[in-house]
């Protein structure tokens, strides 16, 4: 693929200058002109060629730039080298990279002067480095620019297996592991981490963590430990620390200890040892991610201890080091109680108990992952314990690889949303990122969408989710319009495409971003309207979470693991009952919003049927009944990508040929496949309403019982 598209590049040289060495003499100033474009752009590397692996760090030629560093060390060699090949800024420039003592820069954080870059640390002087870069290429002012991120750890978590598989993952296999007769650390393997880490410090990414939440005991022995020291080696220059998640009876599995309590004195040495051991080989080592008690998972609760308990005991053994435990709060089990419930009904009883080096990372929403949730209400609630957001960047309910979705709106939305903590505008992101609590560290987490497939994210706009990502960590009060904005121009603006004549840059915005932005911006909400609209949720057929299956649920299946739990449709309605008649879901929140959402009338309509079972009749905003306004919505979702494939079709002559085949291809798939949802919805959900498909709304293609019978993954590969 990238030979081709190298011989492509050629030819097109090729053709241009030939067409000009065959012009006639009276089109010499048009042959000027041509030559001294060509001048003026090859050298500014404005007409790069795509190579997906190259991800939003497109190479340049770059300008020239002397790079002053108060020091040679690992980390400034690093800003200073990407400085020196990646300048676009003036020909002939000089910059200082200075250290500083400014208390407001914080450890991270960066001033941006004009001949200058001025941060407390190497890391800070390294993040600044990269910034520039950024605003060089997309135009945005390059000094009296100050900059500090919102969180203090910007982690992102791999769901990567021992044997090399990533659980959710979409995007070819582990970047870290390739089995345990696999160990051995390649120089193939270290180019790779390295690119892995200049990835993430240029987006701001500064922790990651190696393997799956489901973890397995052996992550903990000495081969899988050396290959992550090995990778910690590689990450540390770019400022990345490693964490390792753990399994909870590693202490009997691994250690053969009969017990694995956490009161145990044997298994509080035992893992203090293990501690020691990893820090020995990973002196800067982050700290353990736990899930414990959930989903089949071992945890204190099986000693008659709680997740309090279970996290101070490793937190204990991690203290001397500095090292954290990131405890997850995504619990439940199938009982009689909401699903939605059980995190809150758990965690709340524990603030206030758990060790300062603690912190409960906490799922955007209060289920899964949903194309739409509202915030779980355990933020703004939790007052006394450090609580960080755990997003998704992997898209396991939002179409795989396979569909365009743009995910920072999501993430926006969110981040975005008020808890009444203290009063209005105690936003997400204010109680998480230390704003509200005055906590000394604060985090967010992203389950990462990379792989080791070329374009690292299958497929080239997922690279859009995890840049987005790491901006919102470092700035969560950015709008997705921006970050998409930006990802577009670093990624696309500077490569070949097939018009004759460059575009300016305003032509370029308009013929090529403005339309793909318009696709980025509209995505999420279009995949909510085809997939589970007005706040239906987990309507997935089968445990893949790709396509529709409202119906689904095979014999001896848990009923919480089945879509009916969460539709509840029958013939008088539709919707999760969590109202003060139905599991007082609602109470969990803080009031304005508890009154907001307890009540039909006033609860936001994106969020109906998460809070309320109503009538099929039920009278929305529009004057449409709630049967109506369903279907019109399945129709509009499927509409929009109709209309995301004619602005994509627009982009043709200005786009990299290889990523408009790409995203057309995508986009093809993504049409089928909200049909099927809207067509597996609207045909079940008309058994139980009874009522006819309203005027306006088209005709189904597939039918119900194929859609019943199909394997959703393949229906439209
Ligand atoms: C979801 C997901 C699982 C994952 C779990 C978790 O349920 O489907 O694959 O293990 O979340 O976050 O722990």
């Amino acid at each position: 693929m990238e030979k081709a598209l190298s011989l492509y590049s050629d030819a097109f040289h090729c053709s241009v200058m030939t067409t000009l060495r065959t012009y006639p003499p009276q089109w010499a100033t048009l042959r000027i002109l041509a030559i001294t474009w060509f001048l003026i752009q090859v050298p500014l590397g404005l007409w790069g060629t795509y190579r997906s692996h190259d991800l939003w760090l497109v190479p340049v030629t770059p300008a020239s730039v002397s790079v002053q560093v108060p020091h040679s060390s690992p980390t400034l060699d690093i800003a200073r080298q990407e400085l020196v090949t990646g300048w676009t800024g003036s020909k002939g420039s000089s910059l200082v990279l200075q250290l500083v003592q400014q208390k407001d820069l914080g450890p991270d954080g960066y001033r941006l002067e004009r001949d200058a870059i001025q941060a407390n640390t190497e890391l800070g002087l390294m993040y600044g480095a990269f910034d520039l870069l950024r605003r060089q290429r997309t135009g945005q002012p390059v000094h009296g620019v100050v900059s500090r991120p919102a969180y203090t750890l910007r982690i992102l978590n791999h769901w990567d297996n021992p044997d090399g598989s990533v659980e959710r993952g979409y995007a070819g296999r582990s970047l870290f592991w390739r089995g345990m007769a696999d160990l051995a650390v390649t120089p193939a393997d270290r180019t790779l981490w390295r690119e892995y880490a200049r990835a993430n410090a240029s987006v701001g990414i500064n922790a990651t963590v190696l393997n799956n939440v489901n973890a397995s005991p052996e992550v903990l022995s000495p081969g899988m430990l050396q290959r992550a020291a090995a990778v910690a080696e590689e990450l540390r220059p770019y400022g990345i620390r490693v964490f390792l998640s753990i399994n909870f009876s590693s202490p009997v599995r691994l250690g053969k200890l009969g017990t694995s309590d956490p009161l145990d004195e044997r298994v509080r040495t035992w893992w203090a040892e293990r501690v020691r051991e990893i820090y020995r080989l990973i002196p800067d080592f982050g700290g353990f991610l736990v899930k414990a008690n959930s989903e089949g998972l071992p945890g204190p609760q099986d000693f008659g201890r709680t997740h309090a308990d279970g996290a101070n005991m490793l937190a204990d053994a991690l203290k001397p080091f500095g090292g954290l435990v990131m405890w997850r709060a995504f619990v439940y089990q199938p009982t009689e109680t909401d699903r939605a419930k059980q995190a809150y009904q758990e965690f709340m009883p524990l603030d206030g108990k758990f060790r300062d080096n603690v912190i409960i990372q906490v799922k955007n929403g209060p289920v899964d992952f949903q194309p739409r949730e509202p915030f779980s209400p355990l933020f703004g609630a939790l007052k006394l314990t450090r609580v960080m957001p755990e997003l998704q960047i992997t898209q396991e309910y939002l179409g795989h690889s396979f569909q365009l979705v743009f995910l920072a709106p999501m993430w926006e939305e969110f981040l975005q949303s008020d808890t009444y903590q203290q009063g209005p505008g105690s936003t997400v992101a204010r109680c998480t990122d230390g704003s509200l609590s005055g906590h000394a560290f604060s985090a967010i987490a992203g389950v990462a969408n990379a792989g080791t497939d070329e374009n690292w994210c299958g497929y080239s706009f997922g690279q859009a989710n995890w840049y987005a990502f790491g901006r919102l960590a470092w700035d969560p009060g950015l709008k997705s319009r921006e970050i998409a904005g930006e990802w577009l121009r670093l990624s696309f603006q500077h490569l070949r495409t097939s018009v004759p004549v460059p575009l300016s840059v305003k032509q370029w915005e308009r013929r090529f971003a403005a339309p793909a932005l318009q696709i980025m911006l509209r995505s999420r909400e279009a995949a909510v309207q085809y997939m589970m609209p007005l706040g239906l949720h987990h309507l997935f057929a089968g445990n893949h979470h790709y396509g529709p299956g409202p119906w689904w649920a095979p014999p001896g299946t848990r009923e919480d693991w089945t879509p009916r739990y969460y539709h509840k449709a029958d013939t008088l309605g539709i919707g999760f009952d969590r109202s003060f008649t139905g599991s007082r879901a609602v109470e969990q929140y803080q009031e304005p919003l508890r009154s907001l959402y307890a009540r039909p009338e006033t609860c936001p309509e994106e969020l109906l049927l998460w809070f309320h079972h109503l009538p099929w009749t039920y009278r929305m905003k529009s004057g449409a009944t709630l049967w109506e306004e369903l279907c019109r919505q399945y129709d509009s979702g499927v509409r929009e990508v109709a209309g995301f494939r004619t602005l994509w079709e627009g982009v043709k002559p200005y786009a990299d040929p290889v990523v408009f085949a790409e995203v057309q291809q995508v986009l093809g798939r993504q049409q089928a496949d909200a049909q099927a949802w809207k067509d597996a919805c609207i045909q079940y959900f008309a058994r139980y309403s009874r009522m006819p498909v309203p005027e306006g709304v088209s005709a189904p293609v597939y039918a119900l019982d194929a859609l019943m019978k199909a394997d959703m993954r393949t229906l439209n590969q």
